[in-house]
């Protein structure tokens, strides 16, 4: 089991998404069409989607008429993604710690894709990567999940089955670090995975956003925009100029 950069390992793997193939795409279409009216955003705006997994809400947001790019470190879900390519969607492997070659009308960050790495410095160049890749007055949205909900709630110990593969997972918040980790027998051996995100609460993003000149404009607790609350929120929603 790897802990340093466990994301370009676990994220790479099929059997990531296979855990998680049941996670609710209709949620993640209200989302976009959420938030895409709220902010008025007109059908020329052009999106990043970073990271965009498989390309769902890319796909989605390409429906709705704008022109989206995609990015993800894993390849294989790049590869994935490429099948949906047209004129106005495209995607290409990208890893968010380096700076993009061309500016977007907004820059979306979508469920918890943040947060991965041991050091605030590598979360920080990430984010000014994205301050850096806005057109002027373009959007920053990013959906995390909320930390404090977690902690309260924290089931340590979870078993999930799955195309025949129990998933046996156990959860622990240590160091700073909401930490999964991940065993199962597939394919004839037993594999080890970790998944870790950073302890991030609504007070500690702001402080990030404030470092790299990100003012925030709104705060929402869900998918269908309600205001967020640390105790019952589902999700910690940012917008940001
Ligand atoms: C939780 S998934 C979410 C993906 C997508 N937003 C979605 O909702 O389906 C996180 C994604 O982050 C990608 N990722 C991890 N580290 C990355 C990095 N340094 N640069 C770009 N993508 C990264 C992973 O490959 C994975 O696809």
């Amino acid at each position: 089991m790897k802990t340093k950069d466990w994301f370009t390992d676990w994220f790479n793997t099929p059997y990531y998404h296979i855990l998680y193939k049941n996670r609710d795409n209709s949620d993640a279409q209200l989302f976009m069409k959420n938030i895409t009216e709220f902010l008025e955003l007109p059908k020329s705006t052009h999106i990043l989607d970073l990271p965009c997994g498989k390309g769902r809400h890319s796909v989605f947001l390409n429906t709705l008429g704008y022109k989206v790019t995609g990015g993800d470190l894993s390849k294989n879900s790049i590869e994935f993604a490429k099948k949906f390519e047209n004129e106005t969607l495209s995607f290409k492997a990208h890893d968010m710690r380096k700076a993009f070659n061309n500016t977007y009308d907004a820059i979306f960050n979508l469920f918890t894709s943040f947060g991965y790495f041991e050091d605030d410095s590598e979360d920080i160049l990430i984010l000014k990567n994205i301050k850096n890749g806005l057109n002027e007055n373009g959007y920053f949205v990013f959906d995390f999940l909320n930390a404090d909900k977690v902690k309260a709630n924290l089931v340590t110990e979870e078993t999930k089955i799955v195309d025949n593969i129990t998933f046996n997972i156990k959860r622990e918040i240590t160091n700073g670090f909401i930490v999964k980790i991940i065993s199962f027998f597939a394919d004839g051996k037993n594999h080890s995975y970790i998944e870790r995100v950073k302890f991030l609460d609504l007070e500690k993003m702001t402080s990030y956003f404030e470092k790299v000149g990100f003012t925030i404009k709104n705060v929402f607790g869900d998918y269908n925009l309600n205001n967020f609350d640390s105790k019952t929120s589902n999700r910690l929603i940012l917008v940001a100029k």
